[in-house]
This record gives structure tokens, C-alpha cells and sequence, in this order.
């Protein structure tokens, strides 16, 4: 049986904690090392499941995968013996689909399944297939098996019309062994692209982010082997930040780049919030003189905007707010999975749908989501929590969950920690070490 987490309310957090690895950079740099055949070492690679999933995918095609400290992991992909992708591991997390890139690049061929709808929207692939359509790759899906040939690849003009991280970064990898010059107009501007840009130029790539939302890409013959160490996962430090908040401590967090987290910053700071930056530090606590956080709204955008990452941890914090606050979701079409958790938990949460709301502010695809029905809370503080027991849904909402326990009176049970897994390293043993009332159990 699955584990439990279980948490009692009310212990305020203090101390420091060392930032993990960004997932969302590891992920992709597993892809790139895809694309030589020679030794790719990196370092700060976060010890999550969906890490590891990346690692089996790597591994079952034939690359040699070695773990040669706790965060430093060792690929060579000289051997690939295949190039497609079974449909069980695909089905483990989305992400395997910048596989794309790398594999069509160094080798002209792949099959990879559809990755299908998840728990935070459908989230298709058509923004992937159109942009290396562009550079002569052709993919052509029937059912759920899809299937990528590229004879000859040359540069090209991709234009997204709708941001797609992961589509950016896709498409970045095969244009590096494309002849030619590929110009990226409408690029996802995420700090986690610049960093796999950056990996991606030590091992010979010739790759430029000319200005904001353009990125031009000169082909090379082949890439070579690098050492190379990812950023900070500002999406853990967000979820770190707001547990020392809410829980009235003080938490110091290291390894992390104030400048990718403005908008959070600025968010949480209007909340009352206090925070210093101190170099790669940020210490974050409550202001002093208030007893609840303020009400804010808060609407989820592209860098440097508000991260939709962020969001659900985020409206832990305001159910503690003094009035009404508004959190309207424009990433995900499905991100609202833990407001019936906090609700059992005694959050006054209602859901709206945004007058008027303009398509075109959205990263879903509006037209598929007829009616587009909630995209939109409201939450009414100040609210206290109770302990219950409540599930996680997906990753983000799994973090949200265990912040809500940490300020509910009583001890909450937490089923679904796979979710938490899959992001979060050690989640429990470093709330636990900066003095949570946390544990896990594996019930038998
Ligand atoms: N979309 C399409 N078609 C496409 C690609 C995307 O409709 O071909 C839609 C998606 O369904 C979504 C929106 O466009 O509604 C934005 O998607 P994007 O491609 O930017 O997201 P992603 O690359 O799949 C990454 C992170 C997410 C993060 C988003 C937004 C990884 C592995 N995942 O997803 O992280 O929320 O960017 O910043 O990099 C998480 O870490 O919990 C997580 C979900």
C-alpha cells in the first residue's frame, strides 16, 4: 500500500534549506545528452521520481545511466540501440516527449506514443508536431502511437503563436544538428530554457536568445560531452517560502536566484511577507506586526510573470489573508484540483469564470474547453484549517495540501505522496528538519 503522509498543525519553521536542482531543467538536459555520443556529467540533479523516469526512458534506449554521487549522474548515449519509446513509460510523466528533439536530430527516426490529457488540463502536443514540421521532421500520429522521420534537417522559421515551454526546448534540440539557422519567434522565455541553452552552447551548440520571445539557432555538426550543473528549482523555493510564512518562522533558503522569482517576490511581499536577498539566499518569514497576510490577486502568466506553479501553494497562503482574494489561472485549463481538498479542510474557496475573458490570454487552447467554466477563485479569509483527511491530486496540489496541514489544527492525513514524489525531493525530511510535526508511513 501506498504512503501516508501525516502532519500536525502549528509548529512555525525555522532554519535554512539547500535547494534542489531545477526539475524542470533536469528533465530536459536527461533529453539533450541524446544528442552526442560522447560522457554528459550533470550535477545538482534532483533525486525525484520523474527524474528517475527520464533515466529509464534514456537507459531503455540504450544509453549508459550512472549515479555517481547522490546528485551527480553520468549519461552516455554512444550505444542507442532504439528509438522508440514504449507507451509505459511515456505514460509516466509528460515531459518524455522532448525526446522529440534529441532523437530526430542524432538519429532521423522516433516513435513516441501520445502523451495524453493529465490531472492539470488535456494538454496536447500540436504546438511540438507544427514546429518540426518546420524544419523538415514529419510526425504523423495514428491512435495513440506517433511517429517522427526526419531525412534531412534543415533551419527554418518556427512562429508560436501560444507560449509552450517544453515545445521551445524541443525544437531549440533539433535545431542544433540542423544545417542551417533556425530563428524561434514567439520562444517561451523561462529561466529553466536559458539554463539548457546554456548546457546546450558548452557542448558546441550555437544558440542565441537575440531579444525577448526570439531565440535564432545556427546548426552544428555535432555536439560533444560537458560537465554542467543546473539552476534552483524556483518552484521549490516558492513552496519553501510560503511554509515559513504561513507557519509564522523564519526559513532561509540557498542556492537560489532571486531575479526568477520577481513576480512571486512582489506577490507575496503585498501579502505581508517580508523577505531579504542575500546573495544566492533568501530569507523569508511573516511581517512582524500583522496577525493575518493581506488579500492579493493574482493572475498566472509567462516569465517573468506569476508561475502557475506557484498558484496552488500560493492560495494556501491567502485562505490566512484579512478579506477576499482572486487567483485566475491562465496556463493549465485544469489547475484547480486542490480547492475541494482545502475546502474539506475549512478554506471558504468559490470558483468563477472571468467575464469577457479574451482567448487569446490563455496557454490552452480556449476553443476546447467550451465551456470554459472556473477558471477563476476566490477565496474569503482569514479562515482556519482543520485537520482531515485529504488526497493529493497532482504534484503542485500534493504541496498544497501538506502546507495547509502545516497550519491546521490537529494532525491531517495525507494520502496520494506518489504526486509529491514526482517533483519534491526529501519533501517531509526537510520540513521535518527546519521543525514540522511531519512524518511518513508506510501502511501495510
Ligand atoms: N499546449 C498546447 N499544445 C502544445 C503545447 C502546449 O495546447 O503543443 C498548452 C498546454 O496544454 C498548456 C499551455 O499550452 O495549457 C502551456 O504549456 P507548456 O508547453 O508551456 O507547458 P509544458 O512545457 O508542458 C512546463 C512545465 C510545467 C509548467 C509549464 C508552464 C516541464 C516538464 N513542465 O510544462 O511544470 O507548469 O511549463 O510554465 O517543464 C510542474 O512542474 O508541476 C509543471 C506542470
Amino acid at each position: 500500500m501506498e504512503d501516508l503522509i501525516y502532519v500536525e498543525g502549528g509548529a512555525p519553521l525555522h532554519g535554512e534549506v539547500e535547494i534542489s536542482g531545477a526539475k524542470n531543467v533536469a528533465l530536459k538536459v536527461i533529453a539533450a545528452a541524446l544528442l552526442t555520443d560522447e560522457e554528459v556529467v550533470i550535477q545538482r540533479m534532483p533525486k525525484i521520481s520523474d527524474v528517475n523516469a527520464m533515466l529509464q526512458t534514456i537507459s531503455y534506449l540504450g544509453a549508459e545511466v550512472v549515479w555517481e554521487d547522490d546528485h551527480t549522474v553520468k549519461i552516455n548515449a554512444q550505444t542507442i540501440t532504439k528509438t522508440e519509446i514504449p507507451v509505459e513509460l511515456v505514460a509516466q510523466l509528460r515531459a518524455s516527449v522532448v525526446f522529440w528533439g534529441p532523437l530526430l536530430a542524432r538519429f532521423g527516426e522516433a516513435t513516441i506514443p501520445f502523451p495524453g490529457g493529465d490531472k492539470i488540463g488535456k494538454r496536447p502536443i500540436d504546438r511540438f508536431i507544427d514546429s518540426m514540421a518546420c524544419l523538415g521532421a514529419t510526425v504523423t500520429c495514428q491512435g495513440s502511437i506517433c511517429i517522427g522521420e526526419a531525412k534531412t534537417l534543415h533551419g527554418g522559421l518556427v512562429r508560436f503563436e501560444k507560449s509552450t515551454v517544453t515545445g521551445t526546448e524541443n525544437i531549440i534540440m533539433l535545431a542544433t544538428l540542423a544545417e542551417g539557422q533556425t530563428r524561434i519567434e514567439g520562444a517561451a522565455n523561462e529561466p529553466e530554457i536559458d539554463d539548457l541553452i546554456n548546457m546546450l552552447n558548452q557542448m558546441g551548440a550555437s544558440i542565441t536568445r537575440v531579444e525577448d520571445h526570439v531565440i535564432e539557432v545556427n546548426g552544428v555538426e555535432a555536439l560533444h560531452g560537458v560537465q554542467y550543473t543546473i539552476m534552483g528549482d524556483r518552484i521549490e523555493a516558492a513552496t519553501f517560502a510560503i511554509a515559513a510564512a504561513v507557519t509564522g518562522g523564519e526559513v532561509t533558503l540557498k542556492q537560489i536566484d532571486a531575479k526568477h522569482m520577481t513576480a512571486f517576490l512582489a506577490k507575496a511581499q503585498s501579502a505581508g511577507v517580508n523577505y531579504k536577498v542575500v546573495g544566492d539566499q533568501i530569507r523569508f518569514g511573516k511581517l512582524q506586526d500583522k496577525t493575518y497576510f493581506d488579500p492579493v490577486n493574482v493572475e498566472t502568466s509567462v516569465y517573468p510573470g506569476f508561475m502557475t506553479d506557484w498558484h496552488p501553494p500560493f492560495a494556501v497562503l491567502l485562505t490566512q489573508a484579512d478579506g477576499v482574494s482572486v487567483i485566475h489561472e491562465t496556463i493549465h485549463s485544469k489547475r484547480f484540483g486542490y480547492v475541494k481538498e482545502l475546502k474539506k479542510m475549512g478554506a471558504e474557496i468559490e470558483p468563477f469564470t472571468i467575464e469577457d475573458f479574451d482567448p487569446a490570454n490563455y496557454g490552452f487552447d480556449v476553443s476546447t474547453e467550451v465551456p470554459l467554466q472556473h477558471h477563476a477563485i476566490r477565496i474569503f479569509g482569514p479562515t482556519k484549517l482543520r485537520s482531515v483527511g485529504v488526497t493529493m491530486e497532482d504534484l503542485r496540489a500534493g504541496a498544497t495540501v501538506v502546507l495547509a496541514g502545516l497550519i491546521a489544527e490537529g494532525e491531517s492525513t495525507i494520502a496520494g505522496v506518489h504526486h509529491l514524489d514526482r517533483g519534491y525531493e526529501s519533501f517531509v525530511e526537510r520540513l521535518a528538519a527546519l521543525g514540522a510535526k511531519i512524518r511518513r508511513e508506510t501502511n501495510n
